[in-house]
């Protein structure tokens, strides 16, 4: 059996995630976290990566993900997290058929649930750590 990524393709993968962060950066609350964000191709290609990976496709870069660190620099909220959230299923809404909308947001939602957990956890609040070095 496919798995999603496959169905969905990779381009389609890229095409999404770049058309989901345009859309952040234009927001009114999501905007100001992704000021952070100053390489934007690179941002770009590394969460096309992570979804490429995370929906079933084989990797392709040599990059370390520092999810949780990374957030709790960003200032992660669960309000935060409702405005990405409702982003996200409206641009994949747009972009791709209803069964691959669902199953792409269902595994954001799980990821989302997580990010949650160590936020209540204590383990996403500040101070903001050192900048860990990237592997690329
Ligand atoms: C389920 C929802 C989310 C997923 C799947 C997700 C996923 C990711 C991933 C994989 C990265 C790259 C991490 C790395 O470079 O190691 C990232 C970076 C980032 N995320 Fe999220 N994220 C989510 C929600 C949010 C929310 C709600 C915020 C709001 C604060 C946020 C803000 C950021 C920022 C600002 C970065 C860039 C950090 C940097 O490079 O310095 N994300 N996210």
């Amino acid at each position: 059996m496919r798995d999603i990524a496959h169905d969905i393709g990779r381009d389609r993968v890229a095409e999404t995630v770049a058309a989901f962060y345009s859309q952040v950066r234009q927001h009114e609350t999501l905007s100001l976290p992704f000021a952070r964000v100053h390489d934007w191709p690179h941002h770009l290609d590394i969460l096309t990566h992570f979804w490429w990976v995370t929906l079933g496709g084989e990797r392709y870069l040599d990059y370390s993900y520092q999810v949780p660190a990374r957030h709790a620099e960003a200032g992660f909220t669960p309000e935060l997290l409702v405005d990405w959230l409702a982003l996200f299923r409206t641009t994949l809404d747009t972009h791709l058929p209803v069964e691959q909308a669902d199953a792409w947001f269902a595994r954001a939602e799980r990821i989302g649930r997580s990010l949650n957990l160590l936020h209540e956890l204590g383990h996403l609040h500040g101070p903001a750590t050192p900048k860990a070095h990237r592997l690329q």
